[in-house]
């Protein structure tokens, strides 16, 4: 594997491939990877001829500095487990590279990405995601670039920008790899301490609540959400939001007819996490306990 620092570094390394024309996969990441990320790297292996992995904590999409101070960060873990996995290369530019003096440029997408964490983050923070992930395709130039579930409104935000810009790739959604005992892998997990990582569970518990209760026929947003809300009051967490959404509109839901999405974000400490399950859908049953996927 070939670390890559530049733009035009990585033009170079991949237009012998792209004239070849070599199916190229993208697995966007700000780094500290776990199980969830690696994934995307496997599946991005299985599907493409050449596999770019983008490690790059975009400053512009954190709306606390602390927050971003915070972000783990460990390069030459990351550049250990990318190599094992077989992806060619891995594309960690500097700020300097991504932002260059005087960039001046935001994508910005109106709607979907005002609700739920833009509502809670800020406006700011999906016009950094939109922007940085769009600078991304613009230098990789993938065919298929590789997205987690459990930013289930990121991913609907970036199939939306594809769409308007005409970008020519596929957006694959792969779905999220939770710990034994079912909270969903993050990078921010390691800053939990033991006991929050023991309470961060409820989130996962919270959403299976709204699966057991739809599951039994109750189809009323609020009855669900006061069966979710109840596991992560037992856990002494207060939610930012936990809500059932459309997932094409991501609007609340007045009835839970066909596909749902029910999103939980908290913070557990300091830590503030999210997670989702999709309701309705034919997300198939759980799988066994560390590759357990919605
Ligand atoms: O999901 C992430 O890690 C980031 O939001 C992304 C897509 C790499 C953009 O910085």
């Amino acid at each position: 594997m070939k670390t890559i620092r530049s733009v035009s570094e990585l033009r170079d390394a991949l237009r012998e491939h792209r004239r070849a024309g070599h199916r190229i996969g993208l697995v966007p990441t700000m780094g500290a990877f776990h199980e969830g990320h690696l994934s995307l790297m496997r599946r991005a292996r299985e599907q493409s001829d050449v596999v770019v992995v983008s490690l790059f904590v975009n400053p512009a999409q954190f709306n606390e500095a602390t927050d971003l101070d915070a972000y783990p960060h460990d390069e030459a873990r990351d550049a250990a487990l990318a190599d094992e996995l077989g992806v060619d290369f891995l594309f960690a530019p500097p700020a300097g590279e991504v932002y260059p003096p005087g960039f001046a440029t935001k994508v910005v997408i109106s709607g979907i990405t005002e609700t739920l964490e833009g509502e809670h983050r800020g406006r700011a923070h999906f016009d950094g995601v939109t922007t940085v992930v769009a600078k991304l395709f613009n230098m990789v130039g993938p065919d298929v670039a590789y997205f987690g579930q459990k930013d289930a409104q990121q991913a609907r935000i970036v199939k939306q920008l594809v769409r308007d810009l005409d970008m020519p790739l596929r957006i694959e959604v792969c779905e999220t790899v939770r710990e034994r005992d079912g909270l969903a892998m993050s990078s921010r997990n390691v800053l939990l301490s033991a006991e929050e990582r023991h309470r961060a569970a409820a989130l996962n518990r919270a959403l299976e609540a709204i699966d057991r209760g739809y599951a039994s026929g109750s189809r009323d947003p609020a009855e669900l959400i006061r069966q979710a809300r109840a596991e992560l009051e037992a856990a002494g967490i207060e939610p930012d939001y936990l809500e059932l959404v459309s997932p094409a509109t991501l609007a609340p839901l007045a009835e839970v007819n066909g596909e749902a999405l029910a999103l939980v974000a908290a913070r557990v400490g300091k830590t503030r996490l999210i997670d989702n399950h999709r309701i309705g859908s034919d997300a198939g049953p759980r799988a066994p306990a560390t590759q357990h996927r919605h």
